[in-house]
Formats: structure tokens, sequence, C-alpha cells
């Protein structure tokens, strides 16, 4: 997206860079490769160790705050009663800014130990607060989007971050999502490297002078997601984003819905029960 664009719109750049991995130095280098290569979205998390990496990146790339979308994540255990908070502050320290555009719920609460309230009251008074713009979830299911629309009202939940990809489209949650107009964020876009052995994707991606990667996120950015690769080497950096101007035909994201087998990566046991 063109940098006026995000500016002028202040919309959540659906072409994000993923730093779950970006450690050190090579991190940073990574990061900054990405922001050189016009990315304009960074998704970070407490439990990622990279916002500092993240912070330090923005710095050397001279790129102005506004004109640079950020995500970060409070981590599960940071959900204790006046712990949310503090923990943000640090996260803003770590990556020198006085704002994030959006902060997550990482995760539900493993195994429901804390009740949903009790963090999500939290978030809302670091937003309150002005420490970040926006607040949204991820791994939620419908049912735990339900209970937090219960508590916060419509249309506050701005984000839903989850695995999807080619062969977990995740459908029932996804348009459970946009229904209610919260945006969806695949993790896990590229299926961390799997995908090209997958011949649907070979064969478009032979059309579109593609890798099955850039047909991945094509697809995704084609059914309005945002989606967030990562990579710590520059040519995957670049033609990941390159992804983001090829047009997909209708023909083609029918037949990429087809090849979808629930192949789910991130499952931890304590983890909620999936829709
Ligand atoms: N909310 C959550 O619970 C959650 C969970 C997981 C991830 N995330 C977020 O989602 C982001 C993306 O997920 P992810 O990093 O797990 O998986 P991913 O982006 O699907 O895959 C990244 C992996 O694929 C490889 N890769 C990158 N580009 C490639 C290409 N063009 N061709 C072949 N292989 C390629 C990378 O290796 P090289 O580095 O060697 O290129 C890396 O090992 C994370 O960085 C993080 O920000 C969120």
């Amino acid at each position: 997206m063109e940098e006026k664009e995000l500016k002028k719109h202040q919309v959540i750049p659906l072409m994000g860079f993923g730093t779950f991995g970006r450690n050190g130095k090579e991190g940073v280098d990574a990061i900054l490769c990405a922001l050189e290569t016009g990315y304009r979205h960074l998704d970070t998390a407490q439990t990622y160790d990279t916002e500092f990496e993240v912070g330090e990146a923005l710095r050397r790339s001279g790129l102005k705050r506004d004109e640079i979308f950020l995500t970060t994540k409070i981590s599960t255990d940071n959900f204790g009663p006046g712990a949310l908070v503090p923990s943000l502050e640090k996260s803003l320290e770590a990556l020198k800014v006085d704002q994030v555009d959006l902060t997550l719920i990482h995760w539900p609460a493993p195994n429901g130990r804390i009740p949903l309230e009790v963090y999500i009251t939290q978030i809302v008074e670091a937003q309150n607060r002005g420490l970040t713009k926006r607040i949204g979830v991820s791994n939620f299911t419908i049912a735990l989007l339900e209970e937090t629309e219960a508590l916060l009202g419509r249309g506050k939940i701005a984000n839903n971050q989850f695995e999807l990809n080619p062969i977990l489209q995740n459908k029932k949650l996804a348009t459970y999502c946009q229904k209610k107009e919260i945006l969806v964020t695949c993790y896990l876009p590229i299926a961390r490297g799997v995908l090209s052995g997958e011949p649907v994707l070979r064969s478009i991606g032979e059309k579109h002078d593609a890798t099955p990667e850039q047909v991945a996120i094509a697809f995704e950015l084609a059914k309005g997601y945002c989606t967030i690769p990562t990579s710590g080497r520059p040519e995957r950096i670049r033609s990941n984003f390159k992804a983001s101007s090829i047009t997909l035909s209708p023909e083609e994201i029918a037949r990429i819905e087809t090849i979808d087998r629930n192949q789910r990566v991130v499952d931890p046991d304590w983890g909620p029960k999936w829709d």
C-alpha cells in the first residue's frame, strides 16, 4: 500500500511481515530489508522477543512512525489482574514508540484458567490509555469471539489472527469474522514453506510466472485477508512481497478453494477447541 494512502485511511496494510524467528542482528537486517522492500506492517509479539529488533529496524529505516503499522501481542503470562498494561508499556519501550497500531490477545488463556473478562477488561484499559490504537485477538474461535463481543459490544474487535493458508483455509471461522467485519490475519500464510509440492498452486503459478508461495499470498489477499509471511532471506522477503501485485481470476481462486485439507501445524494441547 502507498504510504500516502496509509496515512489518509489509517487502514491496516494487508501485506505484512511476520517477525517470529527474526531475532538478533540478522533479525534486524531481515526486518530492515522488509521495510526497504515496501512492507508497511510489522507483526511482533511479546513472546517472539523481536520487539526490540522491530524498533531498531524502524529507527534505521528512517521511516516516520506514521508510515508504518505495528502490531504486537500480549503473552498469556501477562493476563493476571494488573499485569497487562505494564507489559504493554514494556513492549512500547522495546519498540521505542508511544503507541502501537494494534494489540492482540495472543492466545485465549490456556485451559481457560483466567476468565476472559479479566484480560479483555485490561486490553480495553490499555486502549483507553492510548497505548494502542486498536485491539484484537488471535487464535480465538467463534465461541470466544462471541463471548468477547458480549463483553465489548459490536465492532470493537478489529482483528482475529489465526493459522490460514491454502491447505488450512479455516472457512467457517474466516466467514464468521468477515460477517462481523473483523479483519482476518493469516499466520503461517505460506505453511512454513511446504506448499511447493501443491500441483494446483504450481500450475496457477506457471500462468503468473509465480512460485506456489506467491500464489498462496495472492490468494489470501484476494480473499480480503491480511497476510504476514516471514523469511530471513532477502530474495524470499522480496518475492513474497511481489505476490501483492498478482491478480488471480475467480476461476483460479475457486481452484485453490478445493485444496483445503484442514492441515493445521500450530495446535498446542492447552489451546482452544478449534471450529
Ligand atoms: N498469532 C500466532 O499465534 C502466530 C503463530 C505463528 C506465527 N505467527 C506470525 O505469523 C508469521 C508468519 O508465520 P510463520 O513464520 O510461522 O510461517 P510462514 O510465514 O508461513 O513461513 C515462514 C517459513 O517459510 C520459509 N519461507 C519464507 N518464504 C519462503 C518462500 N518464498 N519459499 C519457501 N519457503 C519460504 C521461511 O524460511 P527462510 O527464513 O529460510 O526463508 C520460514 O521458515 C510469524 O512470523 C508471526 O509473526 C503468529
